[in-house]
Parts: C-alpha cells; sequence; structure tokens
C-alpha cells in the first residue's frame, strides 16, 4: 500500500470565495493547497463586467498577502451582458469563463437568464473567440422536482443550447447524476463536467435521515446512492472529460442552521485529505492527479502548474478543523463521514 504520493500542484475549477470578511477569512483555505481556482461571479451584486472582475481579483490578491495563488475570474451572464466586454476581457486574460445560471436556480441567482433566446448573441461570440461557458445545470420551474431538476436541465436547455451554438465549449458544473455523466461521456469535443468533493461522498440519505443536517445541504442537492457512485466512477476512470471543481460554497453557520438555510458545502480546507481517500478506496490513487491537476488545465488550455502537494498516510485517521473562524462568522468544514488516513504534509 503506498503511504505517500506526490503530485502537481492541483487546481479547483469552480470555487466560491465571497467578498469582504468572509473572502478574508476563507481564501487562505483555498490558496494553501491549490495553485489555481476558477472563481465564480454570484457576488451580490454579481461580477458581470470586465473591469468588475478585475477589481474582484485585486480584492482576492489583497486577502493573500505573499501568496502565488491565481484566481481565474470569471464573469456571470445576464440577458444583458455585453459580448464586446466579453470577448475583450478574455482576450486580455483578465475572465477564463462565463457562468450561466438560470434565474433563481441557487444561491445568489437572481440576475441568471430566463430566456435563453436572449443569451444567443453573447454564446455565438463566445464559441468564435472561444471563451469556455460554464453551466449550473438546473431548472427552475417548480413544477419539476428538485431531485430531477439536473436531468431535466439536459434535455431542455443544455442540449439545445449545444446544438444551437455548436463551437461552444461547456462545462457543466458540480455533476450529480448518472444522466449527466451519462450525456458528457456521449458527446463530442467540448464538453466536460466538474465534479464536486462532497457528491463523491453523500447521498440524500446523508442530508434528510435521522434528522436534517443543513451543512450537507447544497445545490444541485445529492441525489440517491446510484448517483453518487456513477459520479466515483466517473472521478476515478481516468476519463479527462470529468475533473474536480470542488463548489467549495461557505456560509456563515447561522445562514445554514436556519428554517430556511442556504445551500452550499464547505470543503475548501480538507478536499485533498479527502479526495486521496476516496480514490485510495476506488483503487484509484494512480488517477487523483490527473483529476486535480491536469484534465482541467488542458480542457482550459492553461498550462500545467509546476509546484507539488505531498500527501502521507497514517494509521490512525486524521482529524480535520471542525470550523475556521471568518470575520463573517464561523463556517463549519464539510465532514466526510468516512475515515481519512491522508493528509498533507508538505507543498513546494
Ligand atoms: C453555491 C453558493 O453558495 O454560492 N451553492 C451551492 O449550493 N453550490 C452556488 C452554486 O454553485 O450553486
Ligand atoms: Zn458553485
Amino acid at each position: 500500500m503506498r503511504t505517500e504520493i506526490t503530485l502537481t500542484r492541483p487546481d479547483d475549477f469552480h470555487l466560491h470565495l465571497r467578498d469582504g470578511a468572509m473572502l478574508e477569512g476563507i481564501a487562505p483555505e483555498t490558496a494553501r493547497d491549490f495553485a489555481r481556482a476558477i472563481i465564480m461571479p454570484n457576488l451580490v451584486p454579481p461580477v458581470v463586467t470586465g473591469a468588475q472582475a478585475a477589481a474582484y481579483r485585486k480584492r482576492i490578491m489583497a486577502a493573500l498577502p505573499g501568496s502565488n495563488f491565481t484566481p481565474l475570474m470569471t464573469l456571470y451572464l445576464t440577458e444583458a451582458s455585453d459580448p464586446a466586454d466579453i470577448t475583450a476581457a478574455h482576450a486580455a486574460g483578465i475572465i477564463h469563463a462565463v457562468k450561466l445560471y438560470p434565474a433563481g436556480a441557487t444561491t445568489n441567482s437572481d440576475s441568471g437568464v430566463r430566456d435563453f433566446d436572449r443569451v444567443r448573441g453573447t454564446l455565438e461570440a463566445m464559441a468564435q473567440a472561444g471563451v469556455p461557458l460554464c453551466v449550473h445545470g438546473e431548472v427552475t420551474d417548480s413544477d419539476i422536482d428538485i431531485f430531477d431538476r439536473e436531468a431535466v436541465f439536459i434535455e431542455r436547455v443544455l442540449d439545445p443550447i449545444r446544438r444551437a451554438v455548436p463551437g461552444l465549449r461547456v462545462v457543466m458544473e458540480h455533476v450529480t447524476t448518472q444522466e449527466a455523466v451519462e450525456y458528457v461521456q456521449a458527446a463530442d469535443a467540448g464538453l466536460a463536467a466538474t465534479i464536486t468533493t462532497h457528491h463523491l461522498l453523500i447521498n440524500r440519505n446523508h442530508i434528510l435521515a435521522g434528522g436534517i443536517r443543513p451543512h450537507y445541504y447544497c445545490l444541485p442537492v445529492a441525489k440517491r446512492e446510484v448517483h453518487r457512485q456513477a459520479l466515483v466512477r466517473a472521478a476515478t476512470s481516468g476519463d479527462p472529460r470529468f475533473f474536480l471543481g470542488t463548489d467549495s460554497a461557505p456560509h456563515a453557520d447561522d445562514t445554514k442552521e436556519s428554517a430556511c438555510g442556504c445551500a452550499g458545502c464547505f470543503t475548501a480546507t480538507n478536499t485533498m485529505p479527502v479526495l486521496a481517500q476516496v480514490f485510495e478506496n476506488a483503487g484509484a490513487l494512480d488517477r487523483l492527479e490527473a483529476y486535480v491537476a491536469r484534465y482541467g488545465a488542458d480542457f482550459y488550455g492553461l498550462p500545467r502548474n509546476t509546484g507539488t502537494l505531498t500527501l502521507t498516510r497514517q494509521d490512525t485517521p486524521v482529524s480535520f478543523p471542525r470550523r475556521i473562524d471568518t470575520g463573517a462568522g464561523p463556517v463549519t468544514v464539510f465532514e466526510p463521514g468516512i475515515a481519512v488516513h491522508w493528509q498533507v504534509t508538505a507543498r513546494a
């Protein structure tokens, strides 16, 4: 059995860093282990223009003094987005992708898209300029069961968009279903998916059986066990179309432990040790590096990182901080619910 692995320093292709006191408190949790991350633009108000992305990037760097972490900025797609601003910001290296939230699908998504025909021109300009579209893949119709919203989105929204704008490069973010895995596997070039850390570990029972556990509630909501197993197979298969996007999404504990709790799991602190354990349990430790440090960079056309991260296996299970104190309140760290024997022992 392997007791030490050294990986190329990983990237997180889906991350929420927030702003202000929360940003200051949680940014170091990602920068400790990761070289780069795709930064989600769902602030209030959202990051819509290249100038706003550049300003947000500065605030992130100010929260990480002395760090060589690179935030990869994104813009929030609205029906009023300016295609010229998007392609200019991309050409200037200010942004790396544009995020599509169906209006009302998740945290801070009110400015999202209602009528997909209204963003067709923007998507065509992005396809031409090679700007990837990151998609929150859930419909929001009140008559669609929340556990079916991802599968219905593929059929009603994603597939029609991809047919209408053929050259568009798309990342289906935080896939949670076997249907999404199969859709990505069946596609030709230009479609990839991120998988979170928590969706490799929890199914819907973790949220609801024996008491309601708000720290396991996120969107898309975790599905049945068969879906979790499909995600583990996809992540550990060595298929380059699946790569890590933690969707680490901090909310202060009082906003999660509430009569109407916020969606989001905070996994930045312990993602790498937890993933090492998931891959080891699947007999796929040798595939971890590509999943966290190669496939995503390749899809986004980024050079691979030069630094390394070493994880060491110990006999007794490791424990992690239970919460991170921030100026915006304490944030509970994801509890993986399995024995984790790995910890990060060197960063170079
Ligand atoms: C995210 C957040 O809190 O910003 N929440 C979540 O449950 N994943 C938004 C998102 O990615 O859906
Ligand atoms: Zn997210």
